[in-house]
């Protein structure tokens, strides 16, 4: 069933462009906007390869009010934005600061701008479990406390989910904000997945790494946490899955008689350092070379998600497990080093 046009900004980076998968095989007509800062061109085709469908695609800053002024005139009918433009590695927010604010806060800000212009009013916005840095008690629901992010990237995400509220409450929008929880895997087709530039800070991108000899052996960060092996305990979700709770949010949004929402985007389990090492070597047969580091500074040592309210209001849930996860990661690692 053809169904309305949805802007997509950061559409074509690794949980945008699985979500304009899911989106135009939802039926929707997609545009991304994308200045390609973390992400490359080809993924355009590569998303078009997988569905058949056209990509309108607008290389954009969504800081620059005047470039996306530009693509809302030129599709008059946008009736909601995914907003995943923004910055997303914490150790780079430590170290540039005003960045993150400029872009992630400013670009929120530049959006809701246009967006009030062109009185479009339905928003999805990229949120983080980062907001709830430790939480005190497990699992954790929409309603447990956000608190002072540990870094300038937490900062601006929970900056951002107070903006969509003020702005909300004012009647200028229609908003859900999704907290996601630890995005990893890759589409089926291994024509999508997570392109890090650079040495990955993230768990899962560096296994697929080490396994292919890309890096060398993987360090666990610490062994001595008050959890079943030591190692820290994360909510990881397939990105497959987390890309169709969004075609879900949308319905939900379009549907419901309240303007602003929050859902957890996790499995509702929570897998050590160690569980995710050993489900990569099972799921694919690779096996891993790692060794017992010191603790990170700033990491959670355990973190899951409670999903009752996202399985329930959405209805949804993820379906895809942690083995499906590494599987499609590595299929997806194993293209690039070809
Ligand atoms: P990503 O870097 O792969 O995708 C972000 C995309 O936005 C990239 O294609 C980049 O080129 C683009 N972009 C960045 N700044 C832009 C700007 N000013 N104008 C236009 N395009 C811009 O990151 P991702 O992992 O897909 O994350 C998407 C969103 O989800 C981000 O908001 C991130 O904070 C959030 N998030 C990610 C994770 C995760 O672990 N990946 C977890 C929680 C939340
Ligand atoms: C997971 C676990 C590490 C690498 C980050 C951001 C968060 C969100 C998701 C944007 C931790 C351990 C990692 C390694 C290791 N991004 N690890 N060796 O830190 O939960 O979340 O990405 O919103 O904001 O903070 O994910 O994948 O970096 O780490 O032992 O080489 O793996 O210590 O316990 P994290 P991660």
């Amino acid at each position: 069933m053809k169904k309305g046009k949805v802007l997509v900004t950061g559409g074509l980076g690794y949980i945008g462009s699985h979500t304009v998968v899911e989106l135009q095989n939802a039926g929707y007509s997609v545009v991304v906007v994308d200045n390609l800062s973390n992400s490359q061109a080809d993924v355009k085709e590569r998303i078009e390869a997988i569905t058949d469908k056209t990509v309108s695609f607008y290389k954009e800053d969504v800081t620059d009010y005047d470039g996306l002024t530009k693509v809302f005139k030129k599709n008059r009918n946008i009736e909601a934005v995914i907003h995943f433009a923004a910055f997303k590695a914490v150790g780079e927010s430590m170290e540039k600061p005003l960045d993150y604010y400029y872009n992630n806060v400013g670009g929120l800000m530049t959006l809701l701008d246009v967006m009030e212009d062109f009185e479009c009013k339905n928003m999805v916005f990229s949120s983080s479990c980062t907001v709830y840095g430790q939480p005190e008690l497990l699992p954790v629901t929409e309603h447990s406390p956000v608190v002072k992010a540990w870094s300038p990237y937490g900062s601006t995400k929970i900056m951002c989910e107070q903006i969509l509220s003020d702005v909300t409450f004012a009647k200028k929008l229609r908003n859900v904000s999704l907290r996601y929880f630890n995005p990893v895997g890759a589409h089926s087709s291994a024509l999508l997945g997570e392109l890090p530039k650079g040495i990955p800070n993230n768990l899962v991108p560096f296994i697929t790494q080490s396994a292919a000899g890309v890096r060398g052996p993987i360090t666990v960060h610490g062994n001595n946490y008050s959890t079943i092996d030591g190692t820290c305990i994360r909510d990881y979700i397939h990105v497959v899955d987390l890309a169709k709770a969004h075609v879900k949010s949308l319905e939900y949004l379009f549907e419901s008689n309240e303007d602003y929402h929050v859902f957890n985007l996790g499995t509702g389990k929570g897998s050590t350092v160690l569980q995710v090492i050993k489900a990569f070597e099972k799921a694919t047969g690779e096996k891993l070379d790692y060794s017992i580091g010191e603790r990170r500074p700033g990491d959670v040592e355990q973190v899951w998600a409670d999903t009752s309210f996202a399985n329930k209001e959405l209805g949804w849930h993820s379906e895809l497990s942690l083995e499906d996860m590494m599987l499609t990661a590595w299929e997806w690692q194993k293209t690039l080093k070809k």
